[in-house]
């Protein structure tokens, strides 16, 4: 580089620059934008906060994978028909005030589960579906999580949770116990409900004063 190259012929400076540039756009496009934008968002009345065993769960709803087959963002109507699968009305901000980080999912292999809860509040069906997806749905593709449960040969002891499965899939002289993360997971399931109204506050016209 000789000594009379001028600033902008300088290409390492320009390269810097730019890039700088750019992720600079990025970040108030993608992060301080959003930011300014959600601040201000207050759970609504009818969400309540996690219980401690329902974050457990979440923590194993994560770990399980569930999240990159299912999504929990219902959608409006005029982008596909949700609220017709019953999975419930679009989502709006709000309904995430607990969730961090939020689950939203980018995958739809199985359905939506933001509304879980409301759709399906059977304890004893999440247990058993989680053990053995395909005897509750045939031919489901969802994978079974048998390391969630213990199966044994005889009777439960007292305070253990028995799965109660489908007579064709139950074995006599066997029982299925939920292990305690199992029951924190449907804990976690039976929580997802967000079928309060959301509604957002209206603008107030204020008539204006007649001359
Ligand atoms: C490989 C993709 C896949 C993974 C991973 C997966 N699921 Fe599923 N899930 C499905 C499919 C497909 C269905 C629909 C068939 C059925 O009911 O089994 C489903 C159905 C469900 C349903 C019933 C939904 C309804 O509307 O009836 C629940 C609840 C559920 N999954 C929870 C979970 C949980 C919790 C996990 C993680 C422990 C998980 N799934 C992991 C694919 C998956």
């Amino acid at each position: 580089m000789s000594d009379k190259t001028s600033f902008w012929e300088m290409d390492e400076l320009r390269l810097i620059i730019g890039a700088m540039v750019i992720l600079g756009g990025a970040t108030g496009v993608l992060v301080v934008l959003p930011y300014v934008l959600l601040e201000d968002v207050k759970p609504p009345a009818g969400l309540k906060p996690y219980t401690t065993q329902q974050l457990v769960g979440r923590q194993s709803y994560i770990a399980n994978g569930c999240v990159y087959c299912h999504s929990q963002q219902p959608r409006d109507i005029a982008q596909a028909p949700d609220a017709t699968r019953g999975w419930g009305r679009a989502s709006v901000a709000g309904d995430y005030a607990y969730d961090t980080p939020h689950l939203l999912g980018t995958m739809r292999t199985g359905p939506d589960l933001l509304n879980i809860g409301a759709r399906q509040p059977s304890k004893d069906w999440h247990l058993g579906h989680l053990f053995q997806p395909r005897a509750y749905t045939p031919g489901s593709i969802m994978p079974s999580y048998p390391y969630l449960f213990e199966v044994r040969q005889g009777e439960a002891k007292a305070g253990e949770t028995v799965v109660k499965l489908p007579p064709a899939f139950a074995q006599s002289g066997q029982v299925v116990l939920a292990k305690p993360e199992a029951l924190a997971l449907v804990d976690y399931l039976l929580s997802l409900d967000r079928t309060y109204p959301a509604l957002l506050p209206l603008p107030v016209a204020v008539p204006k004063e007649q001359p």
